[in-house]
């Protein structure tokens, strides 16, 4: 039998500066989903990329001296860069489109023709009111306050010759699309559709501009470039082969779902459906918006400064850890607020707690009490295993109707509950008390072979959020490809009576809040203050010490008796220095990325030693080495000072 086919999408993003944890949300949300119907057996398509054209990203790149497509290559590829995030956050798409492709190009052209020649393109004069980063024109009655009512920035009047979309002739049919099907959810944001920009009237759209070149030209007058929007929403059917050649999959896979977050429910739920509307295509089976990851209250933007680096928070936490925590903590629909404490505290109680402690007590019982396999003679006890039993068993359609609902914090939710009674029942049954009588033993056996089994369901339905501690958590509790299907995630008992576990690392590692929150305390300002531009840095250097406070200063030349890396940190070594005191002085220094540690060993060094200890990633550091710092190619440089080895340990430097 033919798979049924499932079509999913993310936005794509604007490549104008990296992208930061909320990008991070909605792909991850994207892809957990995609997961979940996949594991169901689905044939999934699943799409994210890149908006790559406008005049925003024109300037950016003016601004770095590069061309826009130079600009974009780098974000998009380059190292640490688009394409590097998602594999890092272990993002399975599919498939991954660029606007500057060139088989999207020209599709785009071609459908803004075919809109022209049936009519619904038509060439006017634009007068209105321009918002440039968002890249938006707005009627003078949709300004909040004389602004942007997105991002509350200033607009500007502009006024140039351009064609325009005949969005009012399908203001009705929007209506009762939004009104009266679920293709827009949370229901909450149809009212604000059709209250704020239907019912007041929606009037022909701007779709063309001669301001800047960064875009697709109108093939028939090449002087116009395509409005962003016509070009970045229509990727989604360009990206399965409409109007190219590349592809040849729209026939099987269009319609499908569009996952926005809700900033751009507007184009998505308006201007979307009408030009499908115009071009005679179905229309996307859901449009989902979802809420936003807020910092201190407020967006995350990088001209705030205050956006939160996804990079850092997997390499330190894990990426399935903070793939997790993104499901798990923000109801999807809704905004939610986004802290360094509120991650940690979700690793800690769900993951290391409830979860991790699960599957650890239940395989170290089955190792200690059995060897390692389960008897096959087991005793079941209907009073004693009836609850856990039953909500095990009608797990998977509880978790099924929430994600078919877009509600993976709800799924999420009826997981948990099951792992958190099954916690309960190891004290309910006191395995160490069983243990210690004989006839027990079939009773034991019993206890933890639930346990095994209730650990497996949730092991299954955790799968698209965790995918790689799942087959982790799968090894040990020795549950194998049959065990791990979604149709065995309904069944009760697909484990072997005599299963076998094999004990391994911890799944998840508990994290100390206080030692972490430091850490990335520092690792933000550090990052922070490699971001300033060079002028701001610059009135430092002139700041002036006074003798006095110099003087205080102790540098020492210290001799390096050891360097290591230190574990998880690209930028870390680890140094054992002899300062003549007789007693060993550890130092740690960001200096990894140009000194290989056996390279160091032997050398003499400058430290200042009278600062005070400090810890980095749970090591004390007793100073720090001075470097030399310059640049070279846009790339910071850092050397050692190094002095002459005939000077002792411990000789003071002033
Ligand atoms: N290029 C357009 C989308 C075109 S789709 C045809 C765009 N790009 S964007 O880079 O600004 O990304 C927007 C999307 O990123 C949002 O819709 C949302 O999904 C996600 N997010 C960006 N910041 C976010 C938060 N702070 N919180 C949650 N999601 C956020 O708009």
């Amino acid at each position: 039998m033919e798979k049924k086919r499932f079509y999913i999408t993310t936005p794509i993003y604007y490549p104008s500066d990296k992208l930061h944890i909320g990008h991070t949300y909605c792909t991850v949300a994207t892809d957990v989903i995609a997961r979940y119907k996949r594991l169901r057996g689905y044939d999934v398509m699943f799409l994210t990329g890149t908006d790559e054209h406008g005049q925003k990203i024109e300037d950016k790149a003016r601004e770095a001296g590069v061309t826009p497509k130079a600009y974009v290559d780098n974000i998009v590829e380059g190292p640490g860069g688009v394409l590097d995030l998602w594999k890092l956050m272990n993002i399975s798409n599919d498939r991954f489109i660029r606007t500057t492709d060139e088989y999207h190009v020209s599709a785009i052209q071609k459908i803004f023709r075919k809109m022209y020649d049936n009519g619904d393109i038509y060439k006017g004069t634009y007068k209105g009111k321009y918002c440039k980063p968002c890249e938006s024109f707005w009627t003078e009655s949709q300004l909040k306050d004389g602004c942007c009512p997105d991002c509350g920035r200033p607009v500007t009047d502009a006024e140039e010759e351009a064609y325009f979309f005949r969005l009012s002739k399908y203001a009705d049919r929007i209506q009762d699309l939004l009104e009266n099907t679920d293709f827009l959810e949370p229901r909450s944001r149809v009212n604000e559709m059709v209250n704020n920009f239907i019912k007041p009237g929606l009037e022909d759209l701007c779709v063309s501009r001669t301001s800047f070149t960064w875009g697709i030209p109108v093939d028939f007058d090449p002087k116009h470039v395509v409005y962003v929007w016509v070009d970045a929403l229509s990727n989604y059917i360009t990206a399965l082969g409409y109007e190219n050649d590349r592809y040849d999959d729209y026939e099987s896979y269009w319609p499908g779902v569009n996952i926005v977050g809700k900033e751009i429910v507007r184009f998505h739920s308006i201007i979307w459906p009408a030009m499908l509307m115009s071009l005679g295509e179905p229309l996307p089976k859901k449009v989902f918006g979802h809420g936003w990851l807020l910092l201190d209250g407020g967006k995350m933007s990088k001209s705030k400064g205050n956006v939160v680096d996804p990079y850092i928070l997997a390499e330190r936490f894990g990426v399935d850890a903070l793939r997790f925590f993104l499901m798990r903590t923000f109801p999807f629909g809704t905004d939610g607020n986004f802290s360094n404490e509120l991650l940690i505290q979700t690793i800690n109680t769900d993951l290391a707690n409830d979860l991790g402690n699960l599957v650890s007590r239940t395989t170290a019982m089955v190792d200690k009490y059995f060897g390692g396999t389960l008897p096959s003679e087991q005793r079941a006890d209907s009073a004693m295993d009836g609850e856990l039993t039953a909500m095990a068993a009608g797990l998977r359609a509880r978790y099924e109707e929430a994600m078919e609902r877009y509600a993976p914090h709800k799924a999420i939710d009826e997981v948990f509950k099951v792992v958190q009674r099954a916690n309960k029942y190891i004290d309910e049954n006191m395995p160490w008390a069983l243990a210690k009588n004989p006839e027990d033993q079939p009773r034991l056996a019993c206890v933890l072979y639930n346990l095994l089994e209730a650990t497996r369901v949730c092991g299954i339905l955790l799968t698209p959020f965790m995918p790689a501690s799942c087959e982790g958590l799968f090894t040990q509790i020795g549950a194998g490809a049959d065990a791990r299907s979604w149709d065995s995630a309904a069944v009760w008992g697909a484990l072997p009576k005599a299963v076998t576990v094999s004990r391994g690392e911890s799944l998840f590692p508990r994290v100390d809040m206080e030692k972490a929150l430091e850490e990335l305390e520092r690792i933000q300002e550090e990052t922070r203050r490699d971001a300033l531009p060079a002028l701001e840095i610059e009135p430092q250097l002139e700041e002036k010490v006074d003798f006095d406070t110099f003087c205080k200063s102790d540098f020492r030349a210290v001799k390096v008796k050891d360097c290591q890396r230190v574990k998880k940190s690209d930028k870390l070594l680890k140094f054992t220095l002899d300062d003549g005191t007789g007693i060993d002085r550890q130092i740690l220094s960001g200096i990894a990325k140009w000194y290989a540690p056996e390279d160091l060993i032997g050398k003499t060094l400058v430290a200042i030693v009278n600062l005070p200890p400090r810890k980095m990633m749970g090591q004390e550091s007793q100073g720090m080495l001075i470097s030399a710092v310059h640049t070279e190619k846009g790339e910071e440089c850092l050397n050692l000072l190094m002095v002459d080895d005939k000077i002792p340990a411990g000789a003071k430097l002033c």
